[in-house]
């Protein structure tokens, strides 16, 4: 028995200092088929019964207590490899979100219809959409403009090649689109883009942009289309802006009128932008013509509009301050920042 415990003790103390690839080799030293612990068995053939039951379970209590030794050493080896790889293997997620991806956000014509529309249709208007190719009819004929009308030089046309197609001028032909296409009561706005064949400058762009205007209804009058125009200018710059309307000429609205507003950037003492006049003119306007109801089928006895006609670009220069329109197209990025 004291062999017995000397050889555990001697075994344990190998187990102590033992390395994963060793370690095994200790358990067959002591416990294999000619290990140490092993042999002591084949010597209790000349001992009693009583002596080889005791024995023998001394025998099995060793077995078990180097088996759990050198169980929990290899697991206390492992772990510690474990360990030492993981903390190698440490990665630092938090510098993993310090990049910041670029943000974009909308053009400021783009935000400037959408701001212009909101006002509409916080006052009832539906927001529609026309089409930029039209025919001679939708962009002049049906809106009052005969073939060799001197109206028609005002707008110098963009024709299609091989087709009696055109770029439209203004969104007005959208009116003659949606009156063929409803019936009234009709209370729409259409924003989209026009072309007009002329020198790009400061003021000027033979692509831009315009938000039409269209109330159709049995009593529709002139007082709530500057009622509704007047509201919407406010809204936009303040209500203590100075605005006016003035008589002005369109083919396809009877009468008709421009709207200015007292020059947001001398306020009124007079500028190289509002040309020393003191106004800005932002708009176009009028009661539907008889004849542009008589186009579209609609009885000039019965129905009464007005339309208005909105240059998109004008707001934007105006609301931010922007002295030269070249800059809402050249998409320069130090310019479309600021905004
Ligand atoms: N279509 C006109 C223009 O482009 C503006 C306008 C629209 C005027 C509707 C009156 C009514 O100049």
């Amino acid at each position: 028995m004291n062999r017995i415990d000397s050889i555990l003790k001697e075994a344990l103390d190998k187990v102590k200092t033992a390395e994963l690839d060793t370690i095994e080799n200790i358990r067959i030293e002591y416990l294999g088929k000619k290990g140490k612990i092993t042999e002591i068995l084949k010597t209790l053939s000349s001992l009693s019964i009583e002596e080889k039951k005791q024995i023998g379970s001394e025998i099995n209590a060793a077995k078990d207590a180097l088996n759990d030794a050198v169980e929990s050493k290899k697991k206390e080896i492992t772990n510690k490899l474990l360990e030492e790889k993981m903390k190698n293997e440490k990665i630092d997620v938090s510098s993993a979100f310090s990049f910041t991806f670029p943000k974009g956000h909308y053009h400021i014509i783009s935000r400037t219809i959408e701001e212009m529309s909101d006002i509409f249709v916080s006052l009832g208007f539906d927001v529609s959409q026309g089409r930029e190719i039209e025919t001679d009819w939708y962009n002049f004929e049906a809106l009052n403009i005969p073939k060799d009308h001197p109206a028609r030089d005002t707008q110098d046309t963009f024709y299609l090649e091989n087709s009696s197609n055109l770029l439209r001028t203004h969104t007005s032909p959208a009116q003659i689109h949606i009156m063929e296409e409803s019936k009234p009561p009709i209370k729409v706005i259409v924003p989209g883009r026009v072309y007009r064949n002329e020198a790009t400058d400061a003021t000027h762009s033979a692509i831009f942009h315009q938000i039409e205007g269209l109330v159709v209804g049995e009593k529709v009058t002139f007082a709530e289309l500057k009622g509704t125009l007047s509201l919407f200018i406010h809204r936009l710059f303040g209500q203590e802006l100075d605005l006016r309307f003035r008589p002005s000429h369109f083919q396809f609205t009877e009468p008709s009128a421009e709207v200015d507003i007292k020059c947001v950037l001398c306020g009124g003492k007079g500028c190289r932008v509002c040309k020393g006049s003191g106004w800005l003119e932002m708009l176009g306007c009028g009661m539907v013509h008889p004849n542009v109801f008589r186009a579209v089928k609609y009885d000039p006895e019965k129905y009464t509009g007005y339309a208005f006609g909105l240059g998109v670009e004008r707001f934007a220069m105006f609301k931010y301050g922007i002295d030269d329109m070249r800059v809402l197209y050249e998409n320069d990025l130090r310019v479309l920042r600021q905004f």
